[in-house]
C-alpha cells in the first residue's frame, strides 16, 4: 500500500489550554505514515497523553494496520471480540439497553495485567446525539500536584491489581440481570490479582503518574483494609478533579489514542434511546516502573 504524502510538518497538533489531551489534524490514518510522521504523532501522543484524530472513515483493516504502526497487539481478555477480529472489540450498546453502559468507572486498561497496553485506540462509528462523552483524567499532573511529603510517601508503595470487581465470578457482570450487547466473558482467571508500583514512571517521558483506579485497584500492600481504602479514596477524588479531567466529545470517524500509563478514563453514559458503537484496539506495554 503506498504511503501518504504528508510531511511532518504538514500535522496539526492543536492542544488543550492544560496541555492534557490534543487533536491531530493534516493526515490520512487509511494509509500508512510515514517514519518522521509517525514520530510526530508519537511525540504528541507522549506529551498530551490522548489525543484524536477527527474524519478518519477507516476499515477494519485500517484500524488494524494503524494500531500496529503504534505497536503490537496488546491481549484483551473478558470480552468477546469482533467475529474474525480477534484484536478488536465492538463497544455496542443498543438504544434498549438498559444494562449500565461499558466502561462507566474510572480505570487504566487491563491495569490487572503484568505488562497492561500502553495505548488504546478507540474509532466511533455511531455516535449517539446526546451524552456518551469519554472523560479522561491527567494522572501526571494529578501526582505533581501533590506534596512533596505525600509523593514520598506514594513513590515506594505497591498497589494491588485485579479484574474481580467487573469481570469475577461473583462481579458486576456476572449479577447482571439486564441485557447486555457485548459478550462479557466473566471467570476466575480475573480473581488473580497483580503488582504495580503505585507511582509509574512514564518510559517516554520520564514524568511520574499516580497509577491506581476504583475498578481494578483492590489494596495498597503492607496496608490494611481500611488503611488502603483510605488512602486510595483520597487518590481517586483527587486525580478526578475537573482541574485534571478533560471531557471528550465524540464524531462519527474521529479516532482517538490514550496512553494508559498516565491516564485514567470513565465512559460517561446519558444516551439512553440512542444506538452507540465503537471499536477498540489496544497496544501491548511494558512493565510498569
Ligand atoms: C472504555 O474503553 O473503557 C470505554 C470508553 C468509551 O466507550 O468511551
Amino acid at each position: 500500500m503506498p504511503q501518504q504524502a504528508a510531511k511532518a510538518e504538514s500535522i496539526h497538533v492543536t492542544p488543550n489550554e492544560s496541555g492534557f489531551g490534543a487533536a491531530i489534524t493534516g493526515l490520512d490514518l487509511s494509509k500508512p505514515l510515514p517514519p518522521d510522521v509517525l514520530e510526530a504523532v508519537r511525540a504528541a501522543w507522549a506529551h498530551h497523553a490522548v489525543v484524536w484524530f477527527p474524519d478518519q472513515p477507516l476499515t477494519h483493516d485500517e484500524l488494524e494496520a494503524f494500531t500496529l504502526q503504534i505497536g503490537p497487539f496488546g491481549h484483551d481478555p473478558f470480552i468477546a471480540p469482533m467475529e474474525g477480529r480477534p484484536h478488536i472489540l465492538e463497544l455496542r450498546r443498543e438504544p434498549d439497553e438498559k444494562a449500565r453502559n461499558f466502561g462507566a468507572g474510572w480505570h487504566s486498561d487491563w491495569s490487572f495485567q503484568d505488562r497492561p497496553p500502553a495505548a488504546t485506540l478507540l474509532h466511533s462509528k455511531v455516535v449517539p446525539p446526546v451524552g456518551g462523552d469519554t472523560l479522561y483524567a491527567d494522572c501526571t499532573r494529578a501526582y505533581d500536584a501533590l506534596s512533596d511529603t505525600m509523593k514520598r510517601l506514594l513513590d515506594g508503595l505497591v498497589a494491588v491489581h485485579s479484574a474481580a470487581l467487573p469481570y469475577g465470578t461473583k462481579g458486576v457482570f456476572a449479577q447482571e440481570t439486564e441485557k447486555r450487547t457485548m459478550k462479557i466473558i466473566v471467570s476466575e482467571e480475573a480473581e488473580k490479582t497483580c503488582p504495580h508500583p503505585l507511582v509509574r514512571t512514564h518510559p517516554v517521558t520520564g514524568r511520574k503518574a499516580l497509577y491506581v483506579s476504583p475498578v481494578y485497584t483492590v489494596g495498597i500492600e503492607g496496608m490494611t483494609y481500611e488503611e488502603s481504602a483510605a488512602l486510595l479514596g483520597f487518590l481517586y477524588n483527587h486525580m478526578t478533579r475537573d482541574e485534571f479531567v478533560y471531557r471528550h466529545k465524540w464524531q462519527p470517524n474521529m479516532l482517538t489514542m490514550w496512553d494508559n500509563r498516565c491516564t485514567l478514563h470513565f465512559a460517561d453514559g446519558g444516551y439512553d434511546g440512542h444506538l452507540r458503537v465503537m471499536h477498540r484496539t489496544t497496544v501491548a506495554g511494558d512493565v510498569p516502573h
